[in-house]
């Protein structure tokens, strides 16, 4: 499929659920509103792929990134590692709640797919 859409209706607040998207893992989080503050809080001086919480997502509330760490592929854990994002059990890489990666081997954050709103509570993505 080029395109996958997503009920967000169905994911509560603070759960994240895993979609397929051309093959690939596409983790869709419904933040809770002290996880999108501490994603929006950390210095971009914190960061090794610097980029603001909000320049990944298009409302505070979801966040949408591919599945796949950027290091060598493997999937990332959800809700693990310091910073309560992903934890890439293969290397160590640690992601935060924005996606982005904070420590370990990975090079950049985990991608942002191409989506959009279609409804107020479903997205498409691709
Ligand atoms: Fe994730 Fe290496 S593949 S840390």
């Amino acid at each position: 499929l080029a395109s996958t859409e997503v009920d967000l209706s169905t994911v509560p607040v603070g759960q994240i659920v895993t979609v397929k998207w051309r093959g690939k893992p596409v983790f869709v989080r419904h933040r809770t509103a002290a996880e999108i503050k501490a994603a929006e809080d950390v210095p971009l001086s914190a960061l090794p792929d610097p980029e603001p919480d909000a320049k990944r997502v298009q409302k505070p509330e979801w966040l949408v990134v591919i599945g796949v760490c950027t290091h060598l592929g493997c999937i990332p854990t959800g809700k693990e590692g310091e910073f309560d994002g992903w934890f890439c059990p293969c290397h160590g890489s640690v992601y935060d709640l924005s996606g982005r990666i904070r420590s370990g081997p990975a090079p950049t954050n985990l991608e942002v797919p191409p989506y959009a709103f279609i409804a107020e509570n479903k997205i498409k993505i691709g």
